[in-house]
């Protein structure tokens, strides 16, 4: 694992209260990468990495299912209308909580989910209250991971799944990686990333099997390759200036996270785990 000790809690929610607008006009209502089969379009990709985890994951109709680190909530939204679950969407933002809550209702689905601002560190559920806990790409932002998981399997029913997607660090990485992972986790507003080994370990302390343990990295790197070319095109520095000049540092990271992933300095992984029903 690798660590950034100066990220702070109240900077990430900053930064998502800030950013989502950012976000949802310059990549979508996804804030997590694209899956590419082929030459799709970013918001094919972004809806296809969500379908693919669910695929995984089996959710399906009755589903119940938390959203860890929701976003502007489109994948609840997108499992909701899709296949019919019941999706509690949980955000450190609460500009984000609005979002959601407002879009699910706007289209419909209010009966069948629900969003709620809190620290995924801190919140309470009853034991055994979902059938899926789920999360894309919040767990990066987590500062203690297997605390974390362990929790998550508390929330799980017996026979129920975890469905992860994270940025992980690579392995036995040389001091120049090691040097663009900590970049990457400075400009995102990561504490740390976990390896893939990390993440199992982590996973299987808590009591789940893991199932599934991808790498997808190949699948989603064009991400940053879009990103990048978007940030020149349409001067988001200037923009973002105007409304925040602290949050300028994640745009000078995108073309530092793609060399990453190339370097084999970062991976994406995919971890889809079961509670055991004894
Ligand atoms: C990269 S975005 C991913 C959003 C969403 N999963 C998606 O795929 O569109 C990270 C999300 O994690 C949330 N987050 C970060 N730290 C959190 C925490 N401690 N508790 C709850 N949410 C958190 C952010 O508010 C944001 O919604």
């Amino acid at each position: 694992m690798i660590t950034c000790p100066s990220v702070r809690k109240d900077v990430i929610r900053d930064h998502y209260d800030v950013g989502t607008l950012f976000y949802r006009l310059f990549w979508g209502s996804h804030i997590h990468h694209g899956y590419w089969e082929a030459d799709e379009s970013p918001a094919v990709a972004q809806d296809q990495l969500t379908d693919r985890l669910a695929d995984l994951a089996g959710v399906e109709s009755k589903t119940a299912l938390l959203d860890v680190g929701c976003g502007m909530g489109a994948s609840s939204r997108r499992l909701a209308s899709l296949r019919r679950c019941h999706a509690t969407g949980v955000t450190i933002s609460r500009v984000q909580r609005r979002w959601a809550t407002t879009v699910a209702r706007l289209r419909g689905l209010s009966r069948q989910t629900t969003f709620l601002c809190a620290d995924a560190e801190t919140i309470s559920f009853p034991a055994a209250s979902f059938d899926t806990v789920w999360s894309i790409e919040c767990t990066e932002h987590l500062f203690n991971k297997p605390r974390f998981f362990q929790r998550a399997a508390g929330w799980l029913k017996p026979g129920g799944r975890l469905a992860i997607c994270a940025w992980l660090a690579g392995d036995n990485l040389d001091e120049s990686r090691r040097q663009q992972v900590y970049d990457v986790c400075e400009g995102f507003f990561c504490p740390s990333l976990g390896t893939r080994a990390d993440y199992e370990q982590w996973i299987s302390e808590s009591g789940l099997v893991v199932e599934h343990s991808e790498d997808w990295t190949a699948r989603v790197m064009q991400t940053w390759e879009i990103c990048s070319r978007r940030i020149h095109r349409y001067s988001l520095h200037r923009l973002a200036g105007l409304v925040r000049p602290s949050q300028l540092i994640f745009l000078d990271r995108f073309d530092t996270i793609l060399n990453a992933y190339r370097s084999g300095a970062m991976q994406y992984g995919c971890f889809i785990a079961r509670k055991p029903l004894a």
